[in-house]
């Protein structure tokens, strides 16, 4: 079977990219990263991009007229790459019709909480703040809401007295690293399916 030919997209350090590069390299994910997409110049991911020879495409969304426009220009990109997956990995914006309809159910997304519960941007903070004993990450396909699509994994993480903002998102970016590659690899091997919003594993 070939490999999965996947395009990441993120906008900061790239910690979840390099963990997943790390997992192709131990040969536990059967994938090929074809490019790295980032809406952020100096995303610290893209470094990483390049030690690794992979493509990198950097778009200032400021310098389009519209969302239509700038996924037009990552589009435009992408199709020098046979895409099968996109995988958000830190990427702080939201995808617009044009990419949705273009990469249909193949679109997924981590979030460090258990959703539904703490969308969008600080999810650790807000976990602290409401006072959950419980938080975690979530892995989903991206659909036109903030973090709201099919779930297709999420792993729980206690919340320890005396946590910080730090120390929580620590202890959750320790699974995501993991959770992350898990669901590319069942993606790869064909294993999920889609009924609505049911994710079934198999
Ligand atoms: C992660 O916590 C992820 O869940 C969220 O953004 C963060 C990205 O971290 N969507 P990194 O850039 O992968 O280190």
């Amino acid at each position: 079977m070939s490999k999965l030919k996947i395009a990441i997209f993120l906008s900061g350090r790239g910690s979840n990219f390099e963990a997943i590069l790390k997992n192709i390299e131990t040969k536990s994910l059967d994938a090929k990263i074809e490019c790295v997409v980032s809406n952020n110049p100096n995303a610290a991911g893209l470094n990483i991009a390049s030690t690794y020879n992979i493509p990198t495409y950097t778009f200032s969304p400021k310098k389009f007229k519209n969302t239509e426009e700038y996924e037009e220009a990552i589009l435009s990109k992408l199709s020098n790459h046979p895409i099968d997956l996109i995988v958000c990995a830190g990427y702080m914006k939201l995808i617009g019709p044009t990419l949705l309809n273009a990469f249909t159910n193949k679109i997924i997304n981590i979030h460090p909480s258990l959703l539904p519960s703490f969308k969008g941007l600080n999810a650790q903070k807000q976990a602290l703040e409401y006072g959950v004993k419980l938080s975690g990450c979530t892995v989903h396909f991206v659909d036109s809401s903030l973090d709201g699509g099919a779930i297709i994994r999420q792993v729980s993480v206690d919340v320890k007295e005396g946590d910080t903002e730090e120390t929580l998102s620590k202890r959750i970016l320790k699974q995501e690293h993991i959770v992350y590659s898990n669901v590319i690899q069942l993606f790869a091997k064909g294993h999920i399916t889609i009924k609505n919003r049911n994710i079934i594993i198999n």
